[in-house]
């Protein structure tokens, strides 16, 4: 066995620093907890290039109701949460309280948008339909043939890079360690978690061990249980809103075209980001001809005139789907392992109430009450002979 240095061992060691892994370590060491990230590039992964959209009523789907209750609860929390991550960090993270219009194009669409405008009446949110000229009156770049809309006013955006840059500088300022590596695999001593080795060899140990490695998560070596997460590769664009095409949006603006989610998230700094393809092709992150063409067809449709914008980024992402869309948040079967992953789409809306609840559950080995249906051993197979199953599970 390869061990060129054996470090003091943390109390927290997270294992992936997305953003997921980076608010958990935050709120970690505020706790008092001495705590580690383990992550060749720190705030890199999904978030550099997700939208940013906190998009809790407009991404209501059938059969989330669960999950609809934690988006909703974030979603709450987002206000505090920002103010003190910029004080913390001194980084401003672009959230802007503009509100979501969703548009329908034609009959079909309009249909859609009907039941979900229901949908989301039974759940108790707040939605307004408005005729194809008020969603234009709100939105005049919008295409003279939008047949309505839905208008979210509770639906935000941030700026994901910025939020993970921010995240970064509060972990150092709450003095998280980084090591700037790739986890190699897990180590396990006696059927109990405690740290993990280093692609160089080295050996963290740890009191607890986060595994927050977005839809990686799964594939680290040594890990006796399954951590059931998935790649859904997003394709996304960045387009550049010149200071003289502005207002260009006010607010995010998104439909469903043919059966694809299309949305155009304006910030206020003059970028306009348009996604996402969603597509289940394992670890690929090629940014494709079709799924550019898709993209660009598909707002062109809504926005005729983002063809006059200057495009200035393509760019894949994955997103950590799990069996029910929902995240993994809190111990899992293995005694010293927590999760925190599988956040889907909707890792950057639900950053805050993840870090609360994972500061919650590595202080006291609990989860609060709102996030104990997202526990990991929703997914569990009852096997006492799980943890030996696997040759090499130990180090
Ligand atoms: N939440 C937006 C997306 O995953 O594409």
């Amino acid at each position: 066995m390869s061990q060129l240095s054996v470090e003091v061992p943390s109390d927290v060691l997270v294992v992936g620093g997305g953003i997921i892994g980076l608010v958990t370590a935050w709120r970690s060491a505020q706790q008092g907890l001495r705590t580690a990230v383990v992550d060749p590039a720190p705030g890199g992964g999904a978030a550099q290039v997700a939208a940013g959209m906190l998009a809790a009523v407009t991404e209501l789907h059938y059969g989330e109701e669960t999950l609809l209750a934690l988006n909703l609860a974030s979603a709450a929390r987002y206000p505090s949460f920002a103010a003190e991550l910029t004080e913390a960090s001194g980084e401003e993270l672009g959230y802007r309280s503009c509100g979501t219009l969703s548009v329908a194009l034609d009959a079909d669409d309009r249909a859609h948008l009907r039941e979900v405008h229901a949908l989301q009446q039974r759940s108790g949110l707040a939605s307004e339909w408005l005729s194809g000229r008020e969603c234009r009156r709100l939105e005049p770049m919008l295409a003279p043939g939008v047949r309505g809309g839905l208008r979210a006013e509770d639906d935000h955006q941030i700026d994901p890079r910025r939020l993970a840059k921010a995240l970064v500088i509060a972990c150092e300022r709450a003095g998280v360690t980084f090591h700037r590596q790739w986890a190699e695999k897990l180590s396990v001593v006696r059927d109990r978690a405690v740290g993990a080795v280093l692609a160089d060899g080295t050996e963290l140990g740890a009191g607890q061990v986060v595994l927050a490695g977005g839809s990686h998560s799964g594939l680290l070596a040594g890990l006796p249980v399954d951590v059931p997460v998935r790649p859904v590769k997003g394709q996304v664009l960045r387009l550049r809103i010149p200071p003289s095409y502005a207002p260009f949006l006010q607010r995010t603006v998104r439909a469903v075209v043919r059966g694809s989610e299309v949305y155009l998230v304006p910030r206020e700094n003059g970028e306009l980001v348009i996604g996402a393809t969603s597509e289940e092709q394992g670890y690929d992150t090629t940014v494709t001809a079709g799924g550019v063409y898709e993209l660009l067809r598909d707002a062109h449709e809504l926005i005729p005139g983002i063809t006059e914008l200057p495009l200035v980024e393509t760019r894949a992402g994955l997103r950590p789907g799990s069996p029910d869309n929902a995240p993994l948040i809190g111990p899992a079967e293995l005694p010293g392992l927590l999760l925190a992953t599988g956040h889907h789409r909707n890792g950057v809306l639900l950053t805050p109430v993840t870090g609360d609840a994972m500061a919650h559950a590595l202080t006291t080995g609990e989860l609060p009450e709102a996030v104990r249906p997202f526990s990991p051993l929703r997914f569990s197979v009852p096997d006492p002979l799980r943890f030996s199953v696997r040759e090499g599970s130990t180090v």
